[in-house]
């Protein structure tokens, strides 16, 4: 549905190139939801607006829906951005226009007849939930109800693509969760394919399908959401699980663990039908160590069971590395060296 084939985007300011997107190569799946995380600058709003064109890659190839953006006349680039609806974080609505007027926008400049309007706005405030709020101001609105307004006009013109930057960071957590659940219905109901992006693990665990992280213009790692929560590989994706674990280990934390536990700790994620303490046990037996559950939380991932524990072993070195080496075969496993941020 959405390519992306060797992106880059360079930009030269100041007699500097800053390297937006490096090098991006990713595959988006019709009807997906597909997350992109990464922390601010990492290049992710530019990745976006790669794919409507807003901005021009510098290298590399976009296809959306078979077609290659960069090489499209500028009126089937007009057809093509009907086709892809945009939300941001901070809405952008027009505040001199009624929620109906600002849901209408579009169609109005797709020159859709007036009785067509009015019918299709209905349905996407019905959709939303805003049915009673057509006539009121953007000024009047909350946060949540705004972007409200901002999903039922990116709807408007029935694409098939609905790209979200940031669409939930404005708003509190209680009204988040409603914006991902109304994305989900958006998703489901409407079968419209969702690329977003966030610096917000939360928001990926609770809607994605596959992520992508991104770090200085790159996609340092991919997959399945499961699969990269059950085995992040690099710092920065461990980090971003980390941020959603019960048990993320505060600067705090680690000291007061520290102080009551001589030997090391490792991080252990387990998953599916592997739970811990028998892997552990097992391994335990086979070398001359001692382990000790300091900590740990089990949850729901996408309809399979999901474990991290925090668990301290004691012994020699050597025993130890040799226990971490048979571990590894069935989990994943990494030394607590710092707090995890
Ligand atoms: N129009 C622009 N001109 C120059 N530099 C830009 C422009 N847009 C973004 N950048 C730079 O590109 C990098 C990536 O920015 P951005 O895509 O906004 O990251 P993110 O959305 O992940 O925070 C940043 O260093 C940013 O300053
Ligand atoms: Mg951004």
């Amino acid at each position: 549905m959405i390519q992306f084939q060797g992106v880059s985007k360079i930009f030269n300011s100041k007699n500097k190139e800053i390297r937006a997107v490096e090098n991006v190569t990713l595959n988006v799946g019709r009807g997906e939801i597909y997350g992109v995380i990464g922390f601010s600058g990492a290049g992710k709003s530019t990745l976006l607006r790669l794919v409507n064109l807003l901005e021009r890659p510098t290298g590399g190839k976009v296809i959306v829906n078979d077609q290659d953006v960069t090489s499209i006349s500028a009126r089937d680039l007009r057809k093509l951005r009907r086709r892809i609806g945009m939300i941001f974080q901070t809405f952008n609505l027009f505040n001199s226009r009624t929620v109906y007027g600002n849901v209408a926008y579009p169609l109005k400049l797709a020159r859709v007849p007036r009785a067509q309007i009015r019918e299709r706005v209905t349905e996407l405030l019905r959709f939303v939930g805003l049915e009673d709020k057509a006539e009121q101001y953007p000024e009047q609105l909350s946060g949540g109800q705004k972007q409200r307004v901002g999903i039922a006009r990116a709807l408007a013109t029935s694409p098939d693509i609905l790209i979200c930057d940031e669409a939930t960071s404005a708003l509190d957590p209680e009204t988040t969760g409603e914006i991902l659940k109304l994305l989900k219905k958006v998703n489901e109901e409407y079968n419209i394919t969702i690329l977003l992006i966030t610096h917000e693990m939360h928001v990926i665990r609770s809607i994605c399908d596959r992520v992508a992280v991104m770090e200085n213009g790159a996609v340092i790692e991919e997959g399945t959401v499961f699969d990269i929560f059950a085995h992040p590989k690099q710092q920065a994706t461990k980090n971003f699980i980390s941020s959603v674990q019960n048990d993320k280990l505060s600067p705090k934390l680690l000291d007061i663990l520290k102080q009551h536990h001589s030997g090391r700790l490792y991080r252990i994620i387990f998953k599916g039908g592997t739970t811990g303490e028998p892997v552990l046990s097992q391994a335990a037996k086979k070398y001359d160590i001692d382990f000790n559950v300091v900590y740990g939380s089990i949850n729901e991932l996408q309809g399979q069971l999901f474990g991290s524990l925090i668990v301290e072993f004691t012994g020699s070195d050597a025993e130890i590395a040799n226990v971490v080496r048979e571990l590894e075969r069935t989990v994943e496993l990494w030394e607590v060296v710092d707090h995890e941020s």
